[in-house]
Parts: C-alpha cells; structure tokens; sequence
C-alpha cells in the first residue's frame, strides 16, 4: 500500500490530508455514525483518497448523485468485489466449491445491464408489489402477537429479520428453507464482500461463503424443475431459456446468491435503524401513533436520516474530475450514501430529524439512476407495515437500556440487536388497521401536521387573520417570503400564503371570505380560538432574491399577503423596494393601515374607488435594468404582466397565482414518448394519463402535491424536447428556457428527454 494516493504514488507532495489518512470505515467513529465521521469531509474535503482502503471516497450530496447518475463513466463493475483482497489460501477454499460469484444486475455494465433489467422489471412494478401486501401484514401481526404479552423484546431477534427474509424468499419464489442458515449466510455474504476480517477468520468466512454458493446452486437446480413457478427467480429462469445471452447462466447462480442478501439484510437493517430512530427522538414516534398517514414519509426520513445501505461503490472507466478533484481512469470510489443524505445543501437542518421533512424522498440510500433499487416499493410496503403494526398495537413502546453494536463493514448498517420494553398492563385493545399504504413514494398530501388557532382577527371586512402554533407549544418550521402553507379542515383544503413575523414561533395567514367559492373560505372564516387544522408546508415556490439590485412588489386584492412578508424582509435587509397595492374599495385592502405605517415611502395604493386604475405599463416602463418584480394577484393582472415584461429580458418576473383555472381540455391531450435519461429507458405516455402516472407506474419517484399544475412540487429537468406547458408555476421566460416542466399536468409537444 502506499502512503499516498495513486496519482502520487510515491507519497512525495501527495496532497492527502491527515484526516483522509486517518479514515478507517471498519471502525470507530464510521462504524457509529457514518454521515457525522464525514461531516468534515462535506466542508473541505468532499472527495478525498484513503490510503487505508485504497478507494476515493465521495461525501457530498451532489457528487454522489452524479456518480450514480453515469453508469459509463463510473462503472459499477466493483460493487460486489471483495473490499479487502484475500489471502490465496482463503481464494483456493472459496475454488474448492466452485465459487464463481459474477456478473448480477447490480454490479453489471452497460448497455448488457439495461437490457436485464428491462426484461426482469415487470415484478417489480407497483402494480405487482400490490401482491405482496398481505402476507407482509400478516407476517408482522404474527410476529406481534408473539410476543405483545412480553413487555420485552428484542426486535432484530423476534421480527425484523424474519418478515424481510419471508418476504423475499416469496418475491423470489425460493422455498422457505432453514431460515437461521440463511440469515447466517447472509451475514458471511456482508463481510465478505464489504467487511475486514482477519486472517484466521477469512479462512472461516471462505468456507461458510462457498456453502452459500453452492446452497444458491442447489436452490436454482430444483427451481430449474418447476417451469411454471412463481416468483422472481423462476421468471429470470424463463427469460434464461428465451434469451440465454441476455439473463446468462452465470447471471442466475449469482444473483440468486446476492438477492438473497440485497432482499432481506437491507430491509430488515433498514426497520431496525428507523425504530431505533423514532424511539429515539419521540417527537416522530408520537406522530406516527396519533397519524398513521405520516408513516411513508417517516420511513423515508429514516432512510436519510440512518439509512441501512451508507455506502456503495464504482470504479472510473476513464480520467474524470469529480467534485474538483481529478482522478485517473481505474480510480475506485467509496460513495457515501450516508454522508450525501446529510448535506445541508440538499437537506436544509440536515442534521436534525423531522419526519415532516417534504423532500425526505431525495435521500441516496436506494441509489439512483439506471441501477437504483429495484426492490425500493418492496421494502417500503414492509416498513410501513411494520411501523403501523408497532405503533398501533404497542404506542407506550420505548428502547430499553442497551450498547448498540453494528457488524463492521463498509456498506450495510443496522443494530445487531434491538432491545425494546413496554407496560404490559397498558397494551392498548386491538384496533383495525389505520392505514393502507399506496405503494410507491409517499404523497405530499400527507405529510400533515396538526395546528391549533389561537386567535382570529378581523382585518377588514371580509378578509381574517388567522394566527396558527404547534398544539404542544414547539416552534413551527421556519419560513421565507413567499411561501405557503396548505390548511385542511372539514375536507376542505385550500393554499395561503404566510404573513406573519418569519422569526415568530407561529404562522400567520390572511384569508379573503370568498362568497362565490366553493366554500372553503367560508369553512376557515367560521374558524375559533382553539379549532385543530391540519397543515402541510410550508413551502416556497415564490422565493424572493434577495440579491436582485430592485424590487418591484406588485400586489392585486389579497394577494397582498406574499407580497406583505416580502415587503418586510427587503425593508429589513435595506434593499431597494417599491410596492403598488391595487383593490376594490379602500377599506376593503387588508393590511393597508400596516403597510402605510411601516413602509411609508415605499407604498402606492391603488384602490378602485378613490384613484385612478395602476398603469402597470408605466410601472414596468420605469422599471430598471435588473428590477425583480414579484407580483401575486387575479390571473388577468398576472398575464398582464406577463406581456408587458416579455419585451424586457433585462427583467426578472416572479409570479403566484391563487388557482390554477381550468384553461386545458383534456380532448387536447395528444400522446407521447418521454425517454428517461438517467434511468435508461423510455416510456409512451398514453393521451388519456398525465406525465406524472406514467413516471409512477413504472416505478420511477416523484413527489406531488396540488397536481394540478400550481404547487411546483412535481417539477422535472428537461434535457431535450418541447414541453406543451399547462402549468402556473413557470414564468414565460421560464417556459421558454424550456428546460423544466409540471409533469402532473404539462405534456410533450413529441418525445421528451428527462433527467430522471
Ligand atoms: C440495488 C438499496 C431493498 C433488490 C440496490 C442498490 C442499493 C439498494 C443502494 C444499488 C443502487 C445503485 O447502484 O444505484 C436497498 C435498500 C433496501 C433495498 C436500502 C431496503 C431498505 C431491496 C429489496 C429488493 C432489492 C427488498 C428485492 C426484493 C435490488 C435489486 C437491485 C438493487 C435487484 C439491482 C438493481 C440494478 O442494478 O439494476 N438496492 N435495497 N432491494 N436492489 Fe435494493
Ligand atoms: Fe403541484 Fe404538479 S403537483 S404542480
């Protein structure tokens, strides 16, 4: 080994730091925690050589995501190699059975990879996970019940191990054999390819490896018998037959050895690390047990948080700068899931668990890409389960007193064992299911929390203020100017934007009384003192740049309240504002008497009925080069606008709508084809389906809210094609760029390429 990177290999001015000399993923700090041991590789380091592996490791969240996302480049040929090298003697025990561990899925190249994958996809689609549903229920009921009267478990033990292992074996239609040997060889599986056994136990651990192998080969001949069978296996087996080049020999006796692990280790790792996690924190756990709607976010947030798969691998097929680092073709990279998942710059509070989180979906801990997880909707369905299961049967659950250990290796992370305690006499009677989990990524719209009201003020005649705060007294997140909340009460769900004081522990929010709604706003105006809403957000898809050398705020009627928040930061942050409010009657403006007050000077007020209508072209006219105008108000205001600006590039449009109006017909909708970058393939969107179903439906995850073109939530990049835009979020310019679209509601004029 040598004491300096391979570029400078002989250790004489090779810029590796200590800290990158010091980095050992077998043990100590990484072994406890592996996203805090590379906090200080995020801030000055993110790619740096380990001498103590040999591997480049790769911590921020975009650079992994861009290794994942260039399969030629960074080849996955490495995934499944041995991370520490064995001695010859171990490699002739491993020869002695036969030992051929090759070529999978995950660890395959292109285009052979894309082309496997392609013809093995059809179990894992969510139409199809569907199935699994109820044997992971009952599995885990079983499992409960075993031992409800306890008062005392170990979870790893008792459950969490067994239902992935079941629930593989049936996905894979491998016959329930000897649980326990299994779940021996898997963990043989781990350090073998991932871990840094001695020497002594490296003999143990060939020996133990080549009974999996063979075991694995044994499975797959009697399977070989049963031509009609169901599951996975015996499908990859048919395709054998059909297209032996494509699914090869050698393909099927190694994955049937690496699926068994890929299956069930990552998943039951994965329930461990989220309990442990939620138990832990309280907050979560206690969410969970009132609202079992917030479960599939909850899982996602564990898996970012403490995600069971922290770190995966590829090795450069040519020289290839990586987060500003240049490294040689043949580099191998230790890509740290774990790490990635905790960057501030994808992850805002990344450190802090917040099961409420709305883009906990981004996390790294399923891959992305051409080889992302194929079993993803799999494992999320057990994990909801099983927190459902938990949290309704046993809510009072808490982690008894215990030292954690972690089997050491580079990849696979999860408590060997997961001790758990609970007030027998308190079991709760048995109750219903609460919820039943679509299978896929979580929706928006359920990542709720519940707001007390505790006051309501009359602005102006029809237009109350709300003030909103955690019903446990904890402060609220934190929001910019522009965002939005969504509050539902009494089935009724409606967008407001919040105007309050941002450094306020509570929300505030504005809402107009609109008589000839659809009664919505009447529901909120008949709110008291003491109501519980439900509230998702916030969020901010009319953010406010503050950089911009002018602002121009435009307001029409209530939508004042955006631009009300806005108005207060520039002021706050001495930027150089002006603000033109125009309405109705004058003592119908919400706000008014506020705004004259605290930003004299800075207001013009255009009410209808004491002057003369706003001459927005004159406004825009004025306008100086570079002037942001940040404008919130009725649609034909906002197309207004949208004109008067198309003829100045030198300015920048911002815009929110209050709804999306329903401009489209769908008699319109024309059919067509969207080829999928980064996953590799290409899908036809029928006329009769949104962009959005179609993505889901072949399992690829996209976060959704309003779906209907307003909320910006379900934004993709577009590399290549014309979007037909029928969306409210992006501006003119911004369709025009035609690099991003609405795929719940904005179609292709032809084929479209994504960088999904
Ligand atoms: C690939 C994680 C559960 C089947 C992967 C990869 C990761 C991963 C990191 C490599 C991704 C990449 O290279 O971009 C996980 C985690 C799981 C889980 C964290 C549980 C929480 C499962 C389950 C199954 C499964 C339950 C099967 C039933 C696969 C397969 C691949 C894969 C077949 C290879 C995909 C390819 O290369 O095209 N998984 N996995 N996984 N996983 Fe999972
Ligand atoms: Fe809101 Fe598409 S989900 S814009």
């Amino acid at each position: 080994m040598t004491t300096g990177c391979p570029a400078h290999a002989d250790g004489a001015a090779c810029p590796v730091s200590d800290r990158a000399r010091a980095f050992d993923p077998f043990t100590g700090a990484y072994q406890i925690d592996p996203a805090a041991a590379l906090a200080w590789s995020r801030a000055e380091e993110p790619v740096f050589y380990s001498p103590e592996t040999g591997y480049w490791v790769v911590s921020c969240y975009a650079d992994v995501k861009a290794v994942f996302r260039d399969p030629l480049l960074f080849s996955p040929c490495n995934v499944l190699e041995k991370i520490t090298p064995f001695p010859d003697e171990a490699m002739a025990v491993l020869a002695s059975y036969g030992y051929a561990m090759n070529r999978t899925l995950v660890n395959e190249d292109e285009p052979a990879h894309t082309e496997r994958r392609r013809m093995l996809m059809a179990h894992f689609l969510p139409a199809n996970i569907e199935a699994h549903r109820d044997r992971v229920r009952v599995l885990t009921r079983e499992k409960v019940d075993a031992f409800i009267a306890k008062g005392r478990a170990d979870l790893v033990e008792e459950m969490l191990w067994e239902i992935p292992l079941t629930v593989a074996l049936h996905f894979l239609g491998v016959p329930e054999s000897d649980m326990a040997r299994l779940r021996e060889f898997s963990m043989a599986h781990t350090v073998n390819t991932w871990g840094r056994p001695s020497r002594e136990d490296q003999i143990a651990l060939a020996h133990e490896v080549g009974r999996f192998w063979q075991f694995a080969g044994e499975v797959l001949n009697r399977m070989r018998a049963e031509p009609h069978g169901q599951g996975w296996m015996h499908e990859a087996i048919r395709q054998n037959a059909l297209h032996p080049d494509i699914v090869t020999d050698s393909y099927l006796h190694s994955m049937m050895m690496a699926i068994i692990v890929a299956a069930h280790e990552t998943t039951a790792h994965a329930a461990a690390n989220a309990i442990k996690l939620l138990l832990t924190d309280g907050a979560g756990w206690r969410a969970i047990c009132e609202d079992a709607a917030l479960i599939p976010n909850a899982v996602e947030e564990c898996l970012r948080y403490a995600g069971s798969v922290v770190a995966w691998r590829r090795q450069l097929t040519s020289p290839a700068t990586v987060g500003g680092t240049d490294l040689p073709a043949g580099a191998k990279l230790l890509i740290v899931m774990a790490s990635a998942n905790h960057d501030e710059r994808q992850f805002q509070n990344a450190d802090s668990f917040d099961i409420y989180r709305d883009n906990a979906t981004d996390h790294l801990t399923f891959g992305y890409g051409a080889h992302q997880c194929m079993g993803k909707n799999l494992a999320r369905l057990e994990l909801r389960i099983i927190l459902e299961e938990l949290s309704r049967r046993l809510p009072h659950l808490r982690l008894a007193e215990q030292e954690f250990t972690y089997l050491p290796n580079t990849s696979f992370r999860g408590p060997d064992h997961l001790w758990v305690e609970w007030d027998v006499a308190a079991n709760p009677a048995e109750g219903a299911e609460r919820a039943r989990f679509e299978i896929g990524a979580p929706r928006r719209k359920d990542i709720a929390r519940s707001v007390v009201v505790t006051a309501v003020q009359t602005e102006v005649e029809g237009v109350i203020s709300l003030h909103l705060a955690d019903p446990q007294g904890r402060p609220l997140p934190r929001w910019t100017p522009g965002a939005h909340v969504d509050l539902e009460l009494d089935g009724f769900d409606r967008s407001y934007s919040l105007c309050g004081d941002p450094d306020a522990p509570g929300y505030t929010v504005s809402i107009l009384r609109e008589e000839a709604g659809r009664g919505g706003s009447r529901r909120f105006h008949a709110v008291t003192p003491g109501t519980v809403l439900r509230l998702r957000g916030p969020r901010n898809h009319f953010p406010l740049d503050e950089a911009a050398p002018a602002h121009l705020l435009i307001a029409g009627g209530i939508g004042i309240t955006p631009i009300l928040a806005m108005a207060d930061r520039l002021k706050r942050i001495g930027a150089r504002y002006h603000l033109h409010y125009l309405g109705g009657a004058e003592a119908r403006m919400a706000h008014l008497a506020r705004l004259s007050r605290d930003h004299a000077g800075q207001v013009a007020a255009h009410p209808r009925d004491r002057a003369p209508r706003a001459d927005l072209a004159a406004l825009v006219a004025a306008a100086p080069p570079g002037t942001r105008i940040s404008a919130c108000g009725p649609a034909r205001m906002l197309e207004a606008l949208q004109t008067l600006t198309a003829t100045r590039p030198d300015l920048v449009l911002a815009i929110e709508h209050f709804s999306a109006g329903d401009d489209t017909d769908l008699a319109d909708n024309r059919p067509f084809e969207v080829e999928l970058a980064d996953s590799g393939f290409t899908l036809p969107v029928p006329a009769d389906r949104t962009l959005l179903q179609v993505l889901r439906a072949a399992g690829i995850d996209i976060a959704s809210d309003c779906e209907e073109g307003l909320c910006g939530s379900c934004e993709v990049a577009v590399l290549d094609g014309t979007v037909d835009h029928r969306d409210k979020v992006l501006s003119i310019a911004e369709r025009a760029a035609g690099t991003r679209m609405m795929c719940c509601r904005s179609r292709g004029a032809g084929r479209l390429k994504l960088a999904l």
